[in-house]
């Protein structure tokens, strides 16, 4: 799909890190963006700099964890692209990240299966999925928009939270800056890639993964 002016996107999370990268990419190539975000201050913000730099670009306040609010957000726009932003964690299964894992490996199979309902119905809407490794954003501080209904506090130890977060920063290297992260996405989209891998240098636990399953297949043939 070519990204061109006079077209549409949606961008969900889009005050900060990959989201915020993702609409000023968007911008640069003539798209007009809506903002979507559960941060209203930081959405209003987000909307008047990018203005003020010539965009166009519109803002809804919209928590997507509110089913009502999201279909009010779709009814608002006609979409015919969907990217849905899961993680290497979505393809791999790193430990101490269980909730994390399994969501995110829920969003590569929910876009899969969409991906497939979409190409029956012979729909002219595209999906793509993209796994990123690690890359600059705030979302080690996403306890900030922890709903209230989940306030509980972490029951795991401080220290043993820091030797965690080492091993995480150890493993995955370097964060990517979020604007090269949102010019690979785009890459992918216009190349209609359904899954969209921007990390090259973690490509070797993918290719780990496919190799337990092949074994496991090879085991069952
Ligand atoms: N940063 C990484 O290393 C990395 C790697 C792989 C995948 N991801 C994924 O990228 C996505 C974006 O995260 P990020 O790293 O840019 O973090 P971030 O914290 O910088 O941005 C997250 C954005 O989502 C918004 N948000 C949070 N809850 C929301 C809700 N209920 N409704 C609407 N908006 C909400 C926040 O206000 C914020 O603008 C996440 O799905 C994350 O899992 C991040």
């Amino acid at each position: 799909m070519k990204l061109e002016k006079g077209q549409v996107a949606v961008v969900t999370g889009a005050v900060s890190g990959i989201g915020f990268a993702l609409a000023e990419a968007l911008c640069a190539r003539g798209v007009s963006v809506v903002l979507a975000d559960v941060e209203a201050t930081a959405l209003e913000t987000a909307q008047t700099s990018l203005n003020a730099r010539g965009f166009v670009v519109h803002a809804h306040a919209c928590d997507v964890a509110d089913a009502a609010a999201v279909d009010g957000l779709a009814d608002a726009v006609l979409a015919r692209f969907v990217v849905n932003v899961s993680s290497l964690a979505g393809l791999t299964a790193p430990p101490f990240l269980g909730p994390y894992v399994a969501s995110k490996h829920a969003v590569v199979g929910l876009s899969e299966s969409l991906a497939a309902e979409l190409a029956l119905i012979r729909s002219a809407i595209r999906v793509s999925v993209v796994c990123p490794g690690h890359v600059q954003s705030r979302i080690a501080e996403s306890e900030r928009n922890r709903p209230a209904a989940f306030a509980a506090a972490s029951k795991t130890p401080a220290d043993m939270l820091a030797r965690i977060r080492a091993g995480f920063e150890q493993a995955l290297g370097e964060p990517m800056p979020a604007p090269a992260l949102a010019e690979r996405v785009l890459a992918g989209i216009e190349a209609d890639d359904f899954l969209i891998l921007t990390h090259a240098d973690l490509n070797g636990q993918v290719r780990a993964r496919l190799a337990s399953i092949e074994r496991a297949a090879r085991k069952a043939a």
